[in-house]
């Protein structure tokens, strides 16, 4: 019998990338089948987030006596503990948790990364049911293999990074990950319960037509970043335009669209936030190391986000991402005003 398998499982993608390197471990491999493993239970609670009201509100209990987490907090947990099972992972750092995690067991203590995420990101979309996601960055500790990981393994540029990743909780539900080979995507086949390779070596277009911004923010832009949005507004046929703006609110669904079919994102500093509002090591961080794994670029407005030297975990940065030529205009309007 003929069986078409010409569609690779995420595991068995990820397991074939191991030949080419015949002294690795598969330690990526595993770390990254825990984090789709959670991804699938949290997508399974993410479509059912509807009857949540008919079943107990948040914070209450169901009709099985259950505890009704908020999903974020619930997210959390399964990345956290899929993590914390698995044999690859030493401790992680979250967007819900005030501090790092360090799992500290013999097994943990002998895993050579640690891992960093946002859980739910977009989280104000659940009650509407828009696209949500988890974003995550995993990094090679640099503390002694042996011991429990330290705040140094997190603390580390994003240009550290061995893999980053997201999760798109969407019309359906993708799994795209980056490592120096290359960014590729994956869809769950709900039949099979399996991510499959749907979207091989993905390349963000140099041009796109898309910006997306926060258009509420504008008065509260610096000059740099009004006239950008400005100049967006008058693309004609002739320079490349007309463009479109497009702003879900969830980056990872922004930033995926963009990735996929070319345009720039933006969440710049204000003058109530001078910093914005997302967070480098979980948000911006693992979304830079992908696009650039794609071709695209990643600034604060002053310098790339991958050379930022992190000092706190939850530290927030201006972000600007995208296809390469909109990102190097935009840095022309940006050095104009300094
Ligand atoms: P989170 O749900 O993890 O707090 O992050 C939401 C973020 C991001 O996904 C989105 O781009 C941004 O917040 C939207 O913020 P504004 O509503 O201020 O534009
Ligand atoms: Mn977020
Ligand atoms: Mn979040």
């Amino acid at each position: 019998m003929n069986i078409n398998r010409n569609i690779l499982t995420l595991d068995e993608f990820t397991i074939q990338q191991l030949r080419d390197f015949p002294a690795a471990t598969g330690e990526l491999s595993s770390l990254l089948r825990d984090l789709g493993l959670a991804s699938k239970r949290v997508n399974v609670e993410v479509n059912k987030a509807g009857l949540v009201d008919i079943l107990g509100d948040f914070g209450t209990t169901n009709v099985q006596g259950e505890e009704v987490k908020k999903l974020d907090v619930y997210a959390n947990n399964q990345f956290m503990g899929a993590l914390k099972h698995g044999i690859s992972c030493a401790g992680i750092g979250s967007e819900e948790l005030d501090d790092i995690v360090i799992f500290d067991d013999p097994v943990s203590n002998n895993s050579k990364y640690v891992c960093l995420f946002d859980p739910l990101d977009g989280s104000s979309n659940i009650d509407v049911n828009v696209s949500i996601g988890t974003i995550f960055s995993v990094y090679r500790r640099v503390s002694e293999l042996g011991k429990p990981c330290t705040k140094e393994d997190f603390l580390q540029p994003g240009n550290k990074q061995v893999a980053a990743g997201y999760v798109i909780y969407g019309s359906s539900t993708m799994f795209v990950y980056a490592t120096k080979r290359g960014v590729n995507g994956f869809t769950l086949d709900p039949q099979i319960g399996e991510f499959c390779l749907s979207h091989p070596d993905i390349k963000c277009p140099a041009k796109g037509k898309i910006y997306s911004v926060n258009h509420g923010n504008f008065f509260q832009y610096e000059q740099g970043v009004k006239e950008y949005i400005t100049a967006c507004q008058k693309k004609t046929k002739a320079d490349g335009g007309p463009y479109t703006q497009r702003y879900i609110g969830s980056m990872v669904s922004d930033v995926h669209r963009n990735l996929i079919k070319g345009g720039i994102f933006t969440y710049p500093g204000t003058t109530d936030k001078p910093k914005g509002k997302l967070r480098l090591l979980y948000e911006c961080n693992p979304f830079a190391f992908i696009i650039e794994k794609a071709g695209g670029k990643a600034t604060n407005g002053k310098q790339r986000i991958l050379d930022i030297q992190p000092t706190e975990l939850h530290q927030r940065t201006p972000f600007f991402i995208g296809s390469s030529s909109m990102m190097d205009e935009l840095e022309t309007y940006l050095a104009a005003n300094k």
